[in-house]
């Protein structure tokens, strides 16, 4: 039986609206957002949900990472609360969802709460976690890694963008455009985690259903690699002195990608971005950095291919020099049954066509999962397509997906 009157609350048009009125911030002109980490258009988009919080008397609090909370208080004032949110950072090319629906489900579903004058007895916490994506500052997660307590905060905090910007600078300038919203140390108990999320996948959508039970996340790990050589004439220089970075790099791509495959497909191997230094058509090139994005739900197999990584790039490097940096390294995980079991007897209670499959792209749940009890509930999103400008859901796949988070939600904080 789910409580009718908390999931009746949640206003399919409201919940659209402010998707909409989000992706307003960092809007591209393909329809997509382009909202990075930490910049104007996330402090933009933060005060946004500060005032849409503070309109229903949730307190903010933030932290010495800039995530940010908004609290729902329960009647046990000491009692570790339940947490709900996502992300509102995103790719350069990214979507209006991936991440936001999360934040905003969690939003909506303490708006279903309060009109139904359901007050929990733990606190609900909906939560925006910094830097998610990775895009900007590598590695990602960083708000959830360091509230999990897996990383150093004074090495998140050196992490630089391209254009040079440290994380520490750019949190400060977040904190200061935010002095109403106090800070809170950095991590502290909670009581359960719960993330919905736009599946980022074909298989809801094929499958007709419109409630993914999440089952857990495959393994991820995470390098960038720097191949240096030397600049010299592009016609002047014979073959034999030159040390051309990039035929270096182009060599060591191509023995990767021979080898970071199955016949299965479910090695996922990507190098999303390449730097060529001094990238001018007449110069040798003398440096070339690149990411690589490796991830498989066996950890023995992770390993193994992670581990195949330098010394590949070791073997064709020339007469370059080569250093491979791992950033990451992520082992698939499952969650608890007692998670998925909520979330599949609310979205049946709801008489939500479901099923239950894994995630195959990362979550802020990843971290959480090593905290407190957690559990992620997924929506279909059009083509199975994000990390991309066009990037479709529903209004009524999003609040139904916002219905069995409140149900959800509701269980946990009783
Ligand atoms: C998250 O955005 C991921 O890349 O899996
Ligand atoms: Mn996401
Ligand atoms: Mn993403």
């Amino acid at each position: 039986m789910v409580n009718e009157a908390l999931t009746a609350g949640i206003d399919e048009a409201r919940l659209w609206a402010r998707h909409q009125a989000l992706a307003e911030h960092g809007a591209t002109a393909a329809g997509g957002v382009n909202r990075q980490a930490l910049s104007d258009e996330e402090i933009a988009a933060r005060r946004v949900l500060v005032e849409w919080g503070r309109a229903i008397g949730l307190a903010p609090f933030s932290d010495a990472i800039g995530n940010l909370f908004l609290r729902y208080e329960g009647t046990d004032a000491q009692a570790p609360p339940v947490l709900t949110g996502s992300h509102i950072d995103s790719q350069p090319t990214g979507g209006k969802f991936d991440g936001t629906f999360g934040v905003l489900a969690g939003l909506e579903a303490v708006e279903a709460m309060r009109a139904a004058g359901f007050r929990p007895r733990r606190s609900i916490e909906v939560v925006a976690w910094t830097n998610e994506e990775g895009s900007r500052f590598a590695p990602g997660m960083m708000g959830s890694t360091l509230f999990r307590g897996s990383r150093e905060l004074a090495d998140m905090l050196a992490v630089r963008d391209g254009a040079g910007s440290s994380v520490a600078e750019c949190v400060r300038a977040v904190r200061a455009a935010e002095p109403d919203v106090p800070e809170r140390a950095l991590g502290f108990p909670v009581a359960a985690y719960v993330e919905a999320h736009i599946e980022q996948g074909p298989l809801l959508e094929l499958e007709r259903k419109t409630i993914g039970v999440v089952s857990g996340i495959q393994g991820k790990r995470v390098f960038r690699v720097t191949v240096t050589g030397e600049e010299n004439h592009a016609g002047t220089s014979p073959r034999r002195v030159r040390k051309d970075a990039l035929v270096a790099a182009v060599a060591m791509l191509g023995r990767l990608h021979a080898e970071m495959h199955d016949d299965e497909d479910v090695v996922k191997f990507t190098v999303g971005l390449l730097e060529v230094s001094p990238n001018a058509p007449s110069v040798v090139p003398a440096r070339v950095h690149f990411s690589i994005d490796l991830r498989h739900p066996d950890p023995d197999v992770l390993a193994r291919l992670g581990d195949r990584i330098a010394p590949i790039c070791e073997a064709v490097r020339g007469p370059c020099a080569v250093e491979v940096r791992e950033l990451s390294h992520d082992p698939p995980l499952e969650f608890p049954i007692a998670m998925r079991d909520l979330v599949r007897d609310a979205a049946a209670g709801l008489g939500l066509a479901h099923m239950d499959l894994p995630s195959a792209a990362g979550h802020d749940a990843r971290h959480l999962h090593y905290l407190c009890p957690t559990g992620m509930i997924f929506v279909p999103c059009a083509g199975g397509i994000s990390h991309n400008e066009a990037e479709s859901c529903t209004p009524a796949d999003l609040a139904a997906g916002a219905r069995v988070l409140v149900e959800v939600l509701g269980r946990l904080a009783a």
